[in-house]
């Protein structure tokens, strides 16, 4: 495997708008290469406390390791579940909560989780390697209409219908067993490529099914209102704008019929030029934030 750091995306930002007390209680729910955590510890006085989640082991494993600091507290498990795992700590009242959804470069770059366009390595996009379904028995399992459904409503492919028919053409012939075989298929369904890989939507969908992110996001907002405190945070960046319209209708929502929320920033806050260039992948990102009444 490879050891690619991940750059953690928009922090002062983040750090702004969190504006985190000195001896808070906070959720990092999406643990990733610790850069948020690290940023949020130096703002933390001795008493401070970072609850660090993250659904992939390999991310606790590391960053155990690499971040030496007693007041982090390591969860494994999905942000769906993060009101009874913080409760399980002992935790009622959390101060703020971060939420930098999608996945690490770390998580990207190696080759053996199978979420790399190049790599050689089993379809399997599991982000819990504990998780049942894997990306490899999609596109040799399910059928045409299921798959084509999948590229349609996560990916946004609009050409969901010619992709799914290649993969179920290809995969009468063979298994379809390495991610550079999908993006083979889907390269020839395009025939030409533009800017950006042309099984990028393909890829995303099916990331987007076997971790059912959308499902696990929302329950994660509804969980986040049952432990923040009067007064306390949530901050949630994303990275495409499946994600984006549900945590702005999560916000809208609790704002507007519950009162229980009240919005930080009206319009999401984006990367400047200078760190979109000197960190591509966070070009896409959008962060809001919102208040607990
Ligand atoms: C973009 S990275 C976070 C990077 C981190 N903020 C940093 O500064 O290094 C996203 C992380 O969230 C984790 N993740 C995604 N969905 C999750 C979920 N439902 N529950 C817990 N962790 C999740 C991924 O495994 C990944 O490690």
């Amino acid at each position: 495997m490879t050891n690619t750091v991940h750059i953690p995306v928009l922090t002062q930002e983040l750090m702004a708008l969190l504006n985190p007390v000195i001896n808070g209680v906070y959720l990092d729910a999406t643990l990733g290469g610790g850069g948020h955590t690290r940023e949020l510890l130096d703002r933390l006085g001795p008493e401070g406390v970072v609850i660090a989640m993250d659904r992939d082991e390999e991310a606790l494993e590391r960053a155990a390791i690499e971040i030496n600091d007693p007041r982090v507290r390591y969860v494994h498990g999905s942000f769906s579940d993060m009101a009874d795992k913080v409760m399980a700590l002992g935790y009622h009242g959390i101060d703020g909560i971060i939420m930098d959804l999608g996945l690490s470069m770390t998580q990207m770059k190696d080759e053996s989780r199978g979420f790399s366009f190049n790599s050689k390595e089993p379809l399997d996009m599991r982000m819990d390697r504990d998780l049942p379904l894997t990306a490899g028995e999609i596109v040799n399992k399910w059928s045409e209409r299921d798959i084509e459904k999948i590229l349609r409503e996560y990916g946004e492919e609009r050409k969901a219908l010619q992709i799914a028919r290649e993969i179920v053409r290809q995969r009468k012939r063979e298994r379809i067993e390495t991610c550079l075989q999908l993006a083979a298929i889907v390269e020839r369904v395009y025939r030409k490529r533009g800017r950006t890989h042309p099984a990028t939507k393909t890829f995303q969908a099916l990331r987007i099914a076997v971790n059912d992110e959308l499902n696990q996001l929302s329950e994660g907002l509804s969980n986040a209102l049952k432990i923040l405190k009067k007064g306390g945070r949530l901050c949630v960046i994303t990275y495409h704008s499946l994600e984006d319209r549900i945590v702005k209708r999560f916000i809208l929502a609790a704002e507007r019929q519950e009162g229980s929320l009240v919005r930080l920033n009206k319009k999401p806050i984006v990367p400047l030029r200078d760190e979109q260039r000197r960190n591509p992948s966070s070009r896409s990102a959008k962060l809001r934030g919102a208040e607990k009444l």
